[in-house]
C-alpha cells in the first residue's frame, strides 16, 4: 500500500467529516512537550496548544501512566455507583480551590451549563426569585461553548445564526465596563454574571485592571453570583492557577476545562460552596461519564505537574519575553500585541495586505503552527512547559515569517 500523504488525509476528512471546522492544512501524528510532528515527519513548534488544553505539554509521562494505570483498572461505573477515586478527586480540587464542593462534567460548555442551572436553581431556592423569572447578565463577545443556550448569550453571528429560538433569560452587556454591569444588576431579577477573567475566543481582550474585583464586589453588593468561566483563562494559562487570582477575586461558581486533564482526556467541572450547590437535587442533573475514574486520576495528575513543575511561574515570565520581543516588532500592520502569561494575541491591520490566515500559513512553512482568532487576530498560546531558549528561537521564527509576509 502507497503511503497517504497531507494531502490525502485532509481529502479524507473533508469527504467524510462535517466542515465544522476550517483547519490549518497541516496533519499531526505525533506530540511531546511543546512539539507536534506531522505525517511527513516535520516538527513544528505547538503555539495553539488545543486552545490551551495543553498547558502541561503533548503526552506528559506523568499525565498518561495515571491514565493507562486507571484505564486498564476501573474506566467507567457511571453514577449509579460509587467508585473509589472521584471523592478523592473532589477533596484534592475543593481543598485546591477553596470550595465546598465540585460538580464533574467532561466538556468545558457543559461545565457552563452546569454552572448556569446550578444559578438558576439558587435564583429560585435561595435567592427567591419568581419561577421562570431569573436573569443571567453576560458580556458582548463573549465564548462559553456551542450548546444552544450558550449560544444563545452569544454576540457572534457565526455562533448563534439559524441556531434559534434560543434560551431567554439572557442580558447581555459591553465587556470591561462595570457601569453598564451595575445599571443591569438593579433589575432584581438578575441571579448571576458569568464572565470570562480574559475574552480568549474573541481575540484575547484584557478588560482594565481592578475589573474583575469590582464586579465581584457589585455581584456581592446586589446579591448576584459571581461565575467565572476560566475554562481557557485557569490552570497557570495567564500566570497564576486562576486568572482572577490576579484580582485576589474568588467567584461563587468556578467553572474548569481544558487543562484540567493536560490533553490527556475530555474533564471538565464546576466549583461553588454548600449553598449553591446543594440546591441540585439527587437525579437533576448530571452526565454518564462526568466524575469517572479515569477522569479523577488524569484530572489529579494534571494539577499536580501544573504545581510540581511551577507552570504559572514559567507562564508569568515566558509571557513577558514574548510580548516584549513582539513589541519590538516595528510594523504599522500590526495594532495590538495584549496577553497575560502565555494567552496572547497579535492583532493585524484589518486592511493590511496579509490576512491572519495567510501569516498563519507562512508561520506553518517556519516550523510554528498558531490560528487566527476571527479575521484580524492570531492568538499565541504554547504549552506552558516552554523554557526561555524554546521561546526565543519560536519568537526568532514567527518574527521570520512576519518579514516573509512583508511586515
Ligand atoms: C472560556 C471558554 N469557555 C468554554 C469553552 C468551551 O469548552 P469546550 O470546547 O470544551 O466545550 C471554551 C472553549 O474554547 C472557552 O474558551
Amino acid at each position: 500500500m502507497t503511503k497517504m500523504t497531507t494531502r490525502d488525509y485532509i481529502e479524507r476528512e473533508e469527504k467524510f467529516g462535517a466542515h465544522n471546522y476550517h483547519p490549518l492544512p497541516v496533519v499531526l501524528e505525533r506530540g511531546e512537550g511543546i512539539f507536534v510532528w506531522d505525517v511527513e515527519g516535520k516538527q513544528y513548534f505547538d503555539f495553539l496548544a488545543a486552545y490551551s488544553a495543553v498547558n502541561q505539554g503533548h503526552c506528559h509521562p506523568r499525565i498518561v501512566k495515571a491514565l493507562t494505570d486507571q484505564a486498564s483498572k476501573l474506566a467507567l461505573t457511571s453514577r449509579a455507583f460509587y467508585n473509589n477515586i472521584l471523592g478523592e478527586w473532589e477533596e484534592y480540587m475543593t481543598r485546591l480551590f477553596g470550595y465546598d464542593r465540585m460538580l464533574p462534567m467532561n466538556s468545558g460548555a457543559e461545565a457552563d451549563e452546569t454552572a448556569l442551572k446550578l444559578c438558576r436553581k439558587w435564583a429560585y431556592k435561595v435567592k427567591g426569585i419568581p419561577r421562570n423569572e431569573a436573569k443571567i447578565v453576560v458580556c458582548n463577545g463573549n465564548f462559553h461553548g456551542r450548546t444552544i443556550t450558550i449560544v444563545s448569550m452569544s454576540s457572534d453571528p457565526d455562533s448563534y445564526n439559524d441556531y434559534g429560538p434560543f434560551t431567554p433569560g439572557f442580558i447581555n452587556i459591553p465587556y470591561n465596563d462595570i457601569e453598564a454591569l451595575e445599571m443591569a444588576l438593579k433589575d432584581r431579577n438578575v441571579a448571576g454574571f458569568l464572565v470570562e477573567p480574559i475574552q480568549a475566543e474573541a481575540g484575547v481582550y484584557v478588560p482594565e485592571d481592578g475589573y474583575l474585583k469590582k464586579a465581584a464586589e457589585l455581584c456581592k453588593k446586589y446579591n448576584v453570583l459571581f461565575i467565572a468561566d476560566e475554562v481557557q483563562t485557569g490552570l497557570a494559562r495567564t500566570g497564576k492557577m486562576l486568572a482572577c487570582d490576579h484580582e485576589g477575586v474568588r467567584p461563587d461558581i468556578l467553572v474548569l476545562g481544558k487543562a484540567l486533564s493536560g490533553g490527556i482526556y475530555p474533564v471538565s467541572c464546576v466549583l461553588a460552596d454548600d449553598e449553591i450547590m446543594l440546591t441540585i437535587k439527587p437525579g437533576e442533573h448530571g452526565s454518564t461519564y462526568g466524575g469517572n475514574p479515569v477522569a479523577a486520576a488524569v484530572s489529579m495528575s494534571a494539577l499536580d505537574v501544573i504545581k510540581d513543575e511551577d507552570l504559572a511561574g514559567n507562564a508569568e515570565k515566558m509571557g513577558i519575553i514574548f510580548r516584549d520581543e513582539m513589541q519590538m516588532v516595528k510594523s504599522d500592520m500590526i495594532t495590538t500585541v495584549r496577553g497575560k502569561g502565555l494567552l496572547n494575541a497579535i492583532a493585524i491591520r484589518p486592511d493590511a495586505p496579509k490576512t491572519a490566515w495567510q501569516i498563519c500559513l507562512q508561520m506553518k512553512e517556519n516550523g510554528i503552527i498558531a490560528k487566527p482568532t476571527h479575521e484580524h487576530i492570531i492568538r499565541f498560546t504554547p504549552p506552558l512547559v516552554i523554557n526561555e531558549s524554546q521561546l526565543r528561537e519560536a519568537i526568532e521564527r514567527i518574527k521570520k515569517s512576519f518579514r516573509e509576509m512583508g511586515i
